[in-house]
């Protein structure tokens, strides 16, 4: 069964997290993840997507302001894309933040992850621009 809950820093779900972002994200960008970006996690909300014990996706939540919410490193695993997986994690981060008094849940997304967005009722805004060489948009969504 999956479940949907938050992961402590530091913690193993953690480490698994981190290794699920660095071959899903980095890696196929020929990058990967300093400790000084690391750290700066400490104040993050993580969420991961479980089947038992074993992490298939995951995303973190980063405050902006008193009004908007960031949704960065959002992974799920390969051979496990376009199973809904996503989308589930996207509900659960936007439940996160209606919880904690948020107003708008928005990401910089990769061009390619555009249509995924916007399945999910998240709106462009702004041109393109680029972030870790690839080609983003920002998108948001009202909570
Ligand atoms: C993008 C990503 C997080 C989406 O998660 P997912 O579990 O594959 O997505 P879902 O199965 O919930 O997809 C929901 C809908 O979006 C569509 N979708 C998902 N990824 C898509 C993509 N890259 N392009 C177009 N449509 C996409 C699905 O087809 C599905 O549509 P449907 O409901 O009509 O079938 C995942 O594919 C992924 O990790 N990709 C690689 C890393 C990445 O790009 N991360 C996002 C960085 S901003």
């Amino acid at each position: 069964m999956l479940t949907l809950r938050l992961i402590e820093y530091g913690s193993c779900d953690y480490q698994h997290m981190v290794a699920l972002r660095d071959k899903i994200l980095r890696k196929p960008l020929g990058l990967s993840f300093t400790q000084e970006y690391l750290q700066q996690e400490i104040n993050d909300v993580l969420v991961g997507c479980f089947d038992e014990q074993q992490l298939l996706g995951c995303c973190i939540l980063t405050p902006l302001n008193d009004d908007a919410l960031q949704l960065r490193q959002m992974a799920v695993d390969n051979g496990l894309q376009g199973k809904g997986i996503g989308s589930s994690i996207l509900a659960f981060s936007e439940e996160q933040g209606r919880l904690n008094g948020f107003m708008e849940l928005m990401m910089h997304a990769r061009k390619e992850a555009v249509a995924f967005y916007a399945k999910n009722g998240y709106k462009v805004r702004g041109e393109e621009f680029e972030e870790v060489g690839i080609p983003h948009y920002e998108m948001f969504k009202r909570l």
